[in-house]
């Protein structure tokens, strides 16, 4: 068998290069090693930016999303006993988010390739990468897959990048002393718009899905598992996190899906090798404060588009040599962007009173000016793409 690009993954960056290649008319195979409704299940982080929406419309598959996609021009930063709206709609203008899952970002595609005929195999087995140096191919449950180049698209815990030979990637890291636990529940949001709050206890975000369903995030130890957080534990701590400014009442309701998620900062550079190409969480992973994953995932999915269209359209290697390059600008901001926003918000144990100070000072700074709100709204709604860093 034989294929343009052999894609490993079908989460957003797999499917969306197999759909904006096929666009292109440059064919692809996708590996995934869930089944389709895994994947479609999956819950994740639900933040989309300008560009990413932008993207996924342009490139046919953005109908629902502009139907039950919920568009939002600011966010709330609550702490000390009070709430601060950050403006996107007066900070940067023409510029906002849309609250819409990642998990429903993934049936659109997958409905969308295979309305084109794409060719995506679920429940595979066993993918492994060779000689992606010179003439890369893929095997998998048996059988061979030929690629003139191999998208490593399989998330942090895939097999692309550990086909890497040892020494040829450098790798950036961090881990943080805490993780989140997310719980989805049936109930009305009780906030229009996003919260993000600070408090002694530790952080808590108050998100949505629809004007039916609500997203919840909990700052928990690194070591904690869902069996410590009945129901009723995970409603009296987002109460306790959330309540805390006058009037306000979060409403609760039925809990439908609760997990744990390890908050990590990682870049493996380059991300290249040979003819391997990695994107998305394959090559870097940030701490979710930032909302930035899937939408790093994009950009760099934009950025392998071009690179291979220049390659199999004209011949030239030029932009997918310097892919890596192309990509890692914004990463780095996001890095950095995810990092900061992580730090400004959680509760630390090494924490002394004056790191408690430092981290209201901030707080209070980018509550009140503008310049320093600007920051923070402008890296939130995300860099326009043809500007990745500034
Ligand atoms: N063989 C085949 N498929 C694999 C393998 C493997 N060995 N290992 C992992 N996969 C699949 C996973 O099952 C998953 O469906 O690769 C896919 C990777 O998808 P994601 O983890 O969603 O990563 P990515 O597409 O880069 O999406 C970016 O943004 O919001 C963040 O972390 C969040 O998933 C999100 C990411
Ligand atoms: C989400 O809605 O899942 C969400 C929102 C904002 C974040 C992270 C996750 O920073």
């Amino acid at each position: 068998m034989r294929t343009q690009v052999g894609i490993i993954g079908a989460g957003p960056a797999g499917l969306l290069l197999s759909h904006l290649l096929h666009l292109r008319g440059i064919s692809s195979v996708v590996l995934e090693k869930r089944s389709r409704a895994y994947v479609e299940r999956r819950v994740r982080a639900g933040v989309l930016e300008q560009g990413t929406v932008d993207t996924l419309v342009e490139a046919g598959v953005g109908a629902r999303l502009l139907r039950e996609g919920l568009p939002h021009h600011g966010i709330e930063l609550r702490y000390g006993g009070a709430g601060h709206r950050i403006a996107f709609d007066k900070l940067v203008p023409g510029r906002a988010i849309t609250v819409y899952g990642q998990q429903e970002v993934v049936k659109d595609l997958i409905a969308a390739r295979l309305a084109a005929g794409g060719d995506l195999r679920f429940e595979v087995e066993d993918v492994e990468v060779h000689s992606p140096e010179s003439e890369p191919y893929l095997t998998f449950g048996g059988e061979r897959l030929d690629c003139d180049v191999i998208a490593g698209c399989d998330g942090f815990h895939g097999v692309s990048r550990p086909s890497v030979p040892d020494g040829v990637l450098e790798v950036f890291e961090r881990e943080y002393p805490f993780a989140w636990l997310g719980v989805l529940a049936e109930v009305a949001p009780s906030s229009e718009e996003l919260i993000y709050a600070r408090t002694e206890r530790g952080f808590a975000l108050h998100s949505m899905r629809s004007p039916t369903v609500s997203r919840f995030y909990l700052q928990v130890p690194a070591d904690a598992d869902v069996a410590q957080w009945p129901d009723e534990r995970v409603w009296a701590e987002l109460k306790a996190r959330l309540e805390t400014v006058p009037g306000f009442e979060l409403t609760t309701g039925e809990i439908i899906e609760k997990g744990v998620t390890p908050m990590r900062s990682f870049v493996a550079e380059p991300m290249q090798y040979g003819r391997l190409y990695l994107a998305g969480d394959a090559a870097h992973i940030v701490p979710p404060t930032g909302a930035k994953g899937l939408n790093l995932a994009v950009a760099d999915v934009r950025v392998l588009t071009e690179a291979l269209a220049a390659f199999f359209e004209h011949g030239s290697p030029e932009l997918l040599d310097g892919y890596s390059a192309a990509c890692l600008k914004r990463v780095w901001r996001a890095q950095h962007f995810s990092w900061w926003m992580t730090t400004l918000l959680h509760t630390f144990d090494e924490d002394d009173p004056y790191g408690r100070r430092l981290q209201t000072s901030y707080l209070d700074y980018v509550t009140s000016s503008e310049a320093a709100a600007t920051t923070l709204a402008e890296n939130y709604v995300g860099l326009p793409f043809d500007r990745p860093h500034v």
